[in-house]
Order: C-alpha cells, then sequence, then structure tokens
C-alpha cells in the first residue's frame, strides 16, 4: 500500500515519523496505515494498491 502523503484536513504535507505520520499544519497524525489518530483531521489518508515484480514498484493511482 502507498499513502498520498497530503493530510485530508487542509492539504499540508504529512512528515514521516518512525511509526506514525504528522501534519506540521495543525497536528495531526496518523498510523503507517494512514488512518486518523489524532484529528483536526476526520478522514484518513488517500492509499492506492502496490504490486511488484523483480524490479519495479507498481503504483495503481
Ligand atoms: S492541514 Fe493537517 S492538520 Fe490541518
Amino acid at each position: 500500500m502507498a499513502l498520498w502523503m497530503e493530510c485530508t484536513h487542509q492539504g499540508c504535507e504529512v512528515n514521516a515519523q518512525p511509526h506514525y505520520l504528522v501534519c506540521p499544519c495543525h497536528g495531526s497524525e496518523f498510523d503507517a496505515n494512514g488512518n486518523v489518530v489524532q484529528g483536526p483531521a476526520e478522514t484518513n489518508l488517500k492509499t492506492f494498491k502496490v504490486n511488484t515484480d523483480y524490479e519495479n514498484i507498481f503504483i495503481y493511482l
């Protein structure tokens, strides 16, 4: 799974921490699967299906 790193609150780019993602604008936090764990965001991050072969990573947009 790939995550779109844009906060669902007002669109700031979220920052990756070792075990979660945090938005620098108003403090929303998301787990490693993009689920909201702290607001003000109310919606999970957008996700995309991912597949791989021996030399490529495919992200289904
Ligand atoms: S834009 Fe991310 S918390 Fe507001």
